[in-house]
């Protein structure tokens, strides 16, 4: 069966790192356009430099901050000038902070609170701000946001952190509501995913380990989460909107 993927176009946010970059090349892979933004130019062109000249052809990338409104209005219609349409937009942008796992909200700076809330919660509404225009994005487009398990629950040491994921829940599915059978707006939500992020996390915090004890007793990995994206951004999921995914080796349960 060819996937519903295939000759779709999309756009990802955050993509040249961890599970979004997983994703780039799943729904390459399966035979999609995909622009890639990222705030890394380093590893946009290392993206790039990995592809085969086949996927090349059907990538283009761009240096955004998600944080930049004006910046992500341009990318995303270039994005639709390229390729004509855009069906699907992935938004992995995101960060834990500088002290998470080791900071309490009151020992948490004025400075660090901007930074989360920034990233986590208006890059997403610059995302969603700017692509749910109605008319902008194809008929029955999906947007998929990368919250967390966080999204949830609370994190010791990591209020600011859980606050964000948790407005960014809310946000996904208000937005769900808003543009009913339009577009598709979900959330994922990781658990202990294996990527540079989490590799960073474990350097600066010892046994940080965030969810304990999962039924499935191992991290995930990347391609875990991507391929609960890639259904989420393809016809295959149709009938979902406004919901959250867990893909956490069942720390929910
Ligand atoms: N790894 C985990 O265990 C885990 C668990 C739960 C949730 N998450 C969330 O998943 C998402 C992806 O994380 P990952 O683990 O793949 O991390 P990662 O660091 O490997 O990838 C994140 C990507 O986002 C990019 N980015 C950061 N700030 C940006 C900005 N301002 N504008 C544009 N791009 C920016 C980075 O350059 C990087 O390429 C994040 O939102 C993170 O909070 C991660």
């Amino acid at each position: 069966m060819t996937s519903s993927i295939a000759n779709m176009n999309y756009a990802i946010i955050g993509g040249a790192s961890g599970m979004g970059l997983a994703t780039v090349h799943t729904l390459l892979a399966r035979g999609a356009k995909v622009a890639v933004c990222d705030i890394s130019e380093k590893n946009l062109e290392a993206l790039l430099a990995r592809l085969s000249m086949k996927d090349s052809s059907k990538c283009f990338t761009k240096t955004v901050d998600v944080t930049d409104r004006s910046a992500i209005d341009c990318f995303f219609l270039e994005a639709k000038e390229r390729f004509g349409s855009i069906n699907g937009i992935a938004n992995f942008a995101g960060t834990g902070g500088h002290g998470l796992g080791t900071e309490a909200v009151w020992q948490t700076s004025e400075d660090e609170y901007n930074f989360i809330m920034n990233l986590n919660v208006k890059g997403l509404f610059n995302v969603l701000s700017s692509a749910l225009v109605p008319g902008f994005l194809a008929e029955h487009a999906s947007v998929v946001h990368i919250g967390s398990i966080f999204s949830q629950k609370g994190f010791l040491n990591g209020a600011v952190f859980a606050a964000s994921k948790h407005a960014a829940l809310g946000m996904v599915r208000s937005a769900a509501k808003e543009t009913g059978s339009r577009v598709r707006v979900n959330c994922v939500l990781p658990g202990v995913i294996d990527t540079p992020m989490h590799r960073a996390n474990l350097e600066r915090v010892k046994n940080f380990t965030p969810t304990p004890a999962t039924p499935i007793p191992r991290d995930g990995n990347a391609q875990e989460v991507a391929n609960v994206v890639a259904f989420l951004l393809s016809e295959e999921s149709s009938f979902v909107t406004g919901d959250a995914w867990n893909v956490d080796g069942g720390a929910n349960a």
